[in-house]
């Protein structure tokens, strides 16, 4: 384990178990459905989109955005700038965001009415894990992998500032990293 991480919440394993329940509700959700198509949201979510995809029994095409509301800290900002935007327009498919974490629901609250304003034909969110205690906004979660507790968490895609995205499982950052 990495010296940094106070304890493993969810190993690989673990993980790739949720993405593969994740991937069958959705296959089974969609299956009368076209123009499918998975937005991921950068960097977070890399490592669960690609478990997620490959566990996909469906036809779909994907794409990547990328948009930031933390800044360096880890505390959400509230305020979401576009990054990198989508490279194929979305009208009248059948969206389904791909993210690593749901805090605040700023982000997501965000990106779901821009994918509105797109016109696409519907949107859904599917996270690998969720916050509930720390919820701003209120959003709909369609597909949610795991609940954690309020505690801040890296690895598997998700970092602090920028490092710890590469760790195959989901640990709770030690605070006197980021105290
Ligand atoms: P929200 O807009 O507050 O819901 O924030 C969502 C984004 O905040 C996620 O995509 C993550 O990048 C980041 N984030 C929130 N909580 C954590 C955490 O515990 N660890 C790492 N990143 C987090
Ligand atoms: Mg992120």
């Amino acid at each position: 384990m990495h010296k940094d991480i106070e304890k493993v919440l969810f190993t690989e394993e673990e993980i790739r178990g949720a993405a593969g329940r994740l991937a069958e509700q959705i296959r089974r959700d969609y299956a009368e459905e076209e123009d499918i198509v998975f937005v991921g949201l950068l960097k977070g979510s890399v490592q669960f989109m690609a478990d997620l995809l490959k566990q996909i029994d469906l036809d779909c095409t994907i794409d990547f955005m990328c948009v930031s509301s933390y800044g360096k800290g880890t505390k959400s900002t509230g305020r979401v700038n576009i990054i990198k935007d989508l490279s194929e327009p979305i009208d009248d498919k059948n969206v389904i965001i791909v993210e690593d974490i749901i805090d605040s629901g700023n982000t997501l609250s965000f990106i779901k009415k821009y994918f509105s304003a797109k016109n696409a034909k519907s949107v859904r969110i599917c996270t690998l894990l969720n916050k509930p205690s720390r919820r701003e906004v209120e959003i709909d979660v369609d597909y949610i992998g795991f609940d954690v507790p309020d505690e801040f968490v890296v690895g598997y895609g998700l970092d602090y500032r920028e490092y710890y995205r590469n760790l195959p499982y989901i640990g709770v950052l030690k605070p006197e990293i980021y105290a």
